[in-house]
């Protein structure tokens, strides 16, 4: 697919990994439906889209809420006229032990972070992937779509939530491409490692020092690298149904 004058839309848009998606597609002319909970952030974006030479609309939409999720993909059809494109990537982290005893003291997971993630992480990506699939089917649109992963979708400890809503997002990526093949539609998932924005910046310096040591590549990754995974996916006729690994060579 060619991404001159193609619509795309990101979920999470408004900053780290979303917004170098949204920057990096701009830069190769498509237009950009900027999806995001923060009206701020999701301006600078556009400015940034703006800046790439190409143009944008913002979406304000918590991508856990059905009804937000099903008037945001309307309105993204009926202001563009098409959709070709959606990056399933906001993403949020709760992380903690399933079960963890100190002092002889037992503590637990709540119910509510595990719900909160698996709310967004998972819930968000099959509401927006359901919502697109209709919208590019409705305007005849040559559709491809990108579930945001992670390396962690193979079990890592502290996150019982977010890993379980990552094998998610990997495996729907799977069922929609066979699924979805005859409207023209191809999904595919990306699995990246340890990425330096907002969200890792958020990691305690000593894990991400421990981190940083254990990648082959010898760093973190940059917003960039995943971002250029997505266009080779978008541009790509032929990838579907598959997991991409952007992470430096790191195994969890
Ligand atoms: N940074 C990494 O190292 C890394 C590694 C693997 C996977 N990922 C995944 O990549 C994606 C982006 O990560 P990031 O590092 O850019 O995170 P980030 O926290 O920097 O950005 C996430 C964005 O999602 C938005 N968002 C959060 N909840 C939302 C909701 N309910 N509805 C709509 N938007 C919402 C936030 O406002 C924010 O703009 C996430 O799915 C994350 O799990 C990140």
């Amino acid at each position: 697919m060619n991404l001159q004058d193609k619509v795309i839309a990101i979920t999470g848009a408004g900053q780290g990994l979303g917004r170098a998606m949204a920057v990096f597609l701009a830069s190769r002319g498509a237009r950009i439906a900027v999806i995001d909970i923060n009206d701020e952030h999701m301006a600078e974006t556009l400015g940034q889209i703006e800046a790439a030479g190409s143009s944008g609309k913002s979406y304000r939409c918590n991508v856990a809420s059905e009804s937000e999720v099903e008037t945001t993909f309307k309105a993204i059809a009926d202001d563009f006229g098409a959709l070709n494109g959606l990056v399933n990537n906001a993403g949020i982290l709760r992380d903690g032990l399933m079960v963890k005893v100190k002092d002889g003291e037992v503590s637990k997971m709540s119910l509510s972070h595990w719900q909160s993630v698996i709310d967004v992480n998972l819930t968000g990506v099959f509401l927006c992937g359901r919502e697109a699939a209709i919208q590019m089917i409705n305007t005849q649109s040559e559709g491809c779509i990108v579930n945001i992963s992670s390396i962690s979708r193979t079990g890592n400890m502290g996150q019982s939530n977010y890993s379980a809503a990552k094998a998610g997002v990997a495996s729907l990526a799977v069922v929609w491409a066979k699924e979805l093949a005859r409207y023209k539609i191809r999904a595919n998932a990306i699995a990246p490692g340890f990425i330096a924005t907002e969200m890792t910046a958020g990691m305690k310096p000593e894990a991400l020092d421990h981190i940083s040591k254990m990648i082959p590549a010898g760093r973190m990754g940059q917003p960039d690298e995943i971002a250029h995974a997505v266009a080779f996916l978008m541009e790509n006729d032929y990838m579907s149904g598959r997991v991409v690994e952007v992470d430096g060579g790191l195994r969890l």
